[in-house]
């Protein structure tokens, strides 16, 4: 698994070769050669970033979900739980993949009781975790459908577990959408239970509480 600094690393390199090249072609063929190096920088998302996130995680919600929920299901759930939670922005732990003041992807980490859910969901406790006994949440990601497959919810992932455990933390929990199975899995989570979310007008979706020891 490539650390963040490998992947700074790969990101930083790719700038310097973005540098030596003059023209589009070359830019396109390096991508086309090392696809998962995007000229992206990991940032921490702001209260100014909020409108262009609400954009993305619409837009990755629409564009990657439909092999596990039906439109119905993907606009009820953008509608009703799928957002921004504010509270991680004025943490400081929520990231955004900023690709020259495009955003391509977000997600987070939160030391708050809410496993889910932005601003527009009801049920939730902004209640401090204790770190040495409950579980960091790791929270809403949402890559662009023209940006996945990329590694960078891999390398958002991986900043948000080494700042959860040098918050102290042990152990980290999830809600995962199905699509975002895979993702965890690969990234060591595990959970085998599906719940349901009622997302309005009779629409429901299944959801998978995963988690992971941190060692
Ligand atoms: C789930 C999601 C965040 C993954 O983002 P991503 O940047 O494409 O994921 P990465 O490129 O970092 O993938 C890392 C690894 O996860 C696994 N993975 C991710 N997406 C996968 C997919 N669609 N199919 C199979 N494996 C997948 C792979 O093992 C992948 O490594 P590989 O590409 O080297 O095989 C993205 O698909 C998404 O935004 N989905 C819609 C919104 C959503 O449901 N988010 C989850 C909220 S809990």
């Amino acid at each position: 698994m490539a650390s963040i600094q490998q992947e700074l690393q790969a990101s930083i390199s790719f700038r310097s070769q973005l540098d030596e090249f003059s023209g589009s072609r070359s830019i396109s063929c390096a991508l086309r050669y090392h696809p998962h190096l995007m000229p992206y920088t990991l940032r921490k998302a702001t209260l100014a970033d909020r409108p262009a996130i609400e954009q993305l995680i619409a837009a990755s919600a629409r564009g990657l979900s439909r092999e596990d929920y039906s439109d119905r299901q993907i606009e009820g759930a953008i509608k009703t739980v799928f957002g921004v939670d504010t509270n991680l922005i004025l943490d400081g732990t929520y990231f955004v993949a900023d690709n020259d003041g495009e955003l391509i992807g977000c997600g987070g980490w939160s030391k708050r009781k809410t496993l889910f859910g932005g601003d527009q969901y009801a049920s939730r406790d902004a209640g401090e975790l204790d770190p040495k006994t409950e579980a960091a949440k790791i929270r809403a990601f949402f890559i662009h459908p023209e940006h996945a497959r990329k590694g960078i919810a891999r390398a958002v992932l991986d900043r948000c577990e080494a700042e959860a455990k040098s918050a102290g933390f042990q152990s980290l929990e999830l809600m995962s959408t199905l699509p975002g199975i895979k993702l965890y899995e690969a990234c060591g989570y595990r959970g085998d239970d599906r719940v349901e979310l009622d997302v309005g007008e009779g629409a429901v979706i299944e959801l998978a509480p995963m988690r992971k020891e941190l060692r």
